[in-house]
């Protein structure tokens, strides 16, 4: 990949069947990328996703560290990288099990790590890793959401390291934050919706598209300079 076009061909996202996975695959594939993608449980919207946009779906559970790096590493020069794939577990700390808050780490925290990791290894120069985290990361206003939050915290540190590491071969290392996003996870008709707009200036949902929409800019040559970032889209949730 050059620096001054930066024009990605390879494309590998995390996490890509549905939801801000699914946008951002399209984004790349739109843009001529070859995209692969992973999935677990959405086989069907995956291979439907795959058909549509001439990307290809595998399955892999980001919490299965061997069968992650294994994988990553045999796809070769990989010039994107974004980990997508996440788990929100909310509940009563003193009540939800250890085990679910084990998978949420695994997924969330864990696999991002040696992801971006394994990806560097073959990484052409001027590649990009992005990992997607959360506005929840700088402002969380409601309980039974500390794992979650701290898993997603857990980026920034993540994301400014990893940059010094990788910065020599003009690799760069950020993390996107959306906000509420309309997706499986978050629909922007559910229950919760008037109260997660009253933390927002602007008071919708954000797009999946508009997620994508920064991944791909940080994929650019726009944004050669840009590392170690947490590039927030969150209506100014946390503002
Ligand atoms: N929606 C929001 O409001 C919001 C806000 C802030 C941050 N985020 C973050 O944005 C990312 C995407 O969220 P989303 O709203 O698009 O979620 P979503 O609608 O629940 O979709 C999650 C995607 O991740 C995949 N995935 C989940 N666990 C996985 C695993 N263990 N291995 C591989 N893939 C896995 C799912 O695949 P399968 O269905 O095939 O299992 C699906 O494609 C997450 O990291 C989330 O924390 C979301």
């Amino acid at each position: 990949m050059s620096s001054s076009t930066n024009k990605p061909s390879k494309v590998l996202v995390l996490g890509g069947s549905r939801g801000i996975g699914a946008a951002i695959v399209r984004r790349f594939a739109a843009q001529g990328a070859h995209v692969t993608f992973t999935y677990v449980n959405s086989r069907e919207s995956a291979e439907k996703l795959a058909a549509q946009t001439g990307s290809k779906a595998l399955h892999l559970d980001s919490a299965d560290r061997t069968a992650l790096i294994s994988t990553i590493e045999s796809l070769g020069a990989i010039d994107v990288l974004v980990a997508n794939a996440g788990v929100l577990r909310t509940g009563n700390p003193l009540e939800i099990s250890p085990v679910e808050i084990d998978y949420l780490f695994q997924v969330n925290i864990n696999a991002s790590y040696h992801a971006a990791v394994s990806a560097a290894k073959n990484m052409p120069d001027n590649g990009r890793i992005v990992l997607i985290g959360s506005t929840n990361a700088d402002r969380i206003p409601m309980g039974n959401a500390s794992a979650y939050a701290a898993s997603k915290s857990a980026l920034q540190g993540m994301v400014k390291g990893l940059a010094r590491d990788f910065g020599e071969r003009g690799i760069t290392v950020n993390v996107v934050q959306p906000g509420p996003t309309d997706t499986d996870m978050n629909p922007a008709n559910g229950p919760r919706k008037d109260f997660m707009h009253s933390f927002m200036a602007i008071k919708r949902h954000v797009k999946d598209e508009e997620v994508a929409a920064m991944v791909a800019w940080l994929a650019s040559a726009e944004a050669n300079m840009v590392t170690g970032a947490a590039l927030t889209v969150d209506g100014g949730f946390a503002a």
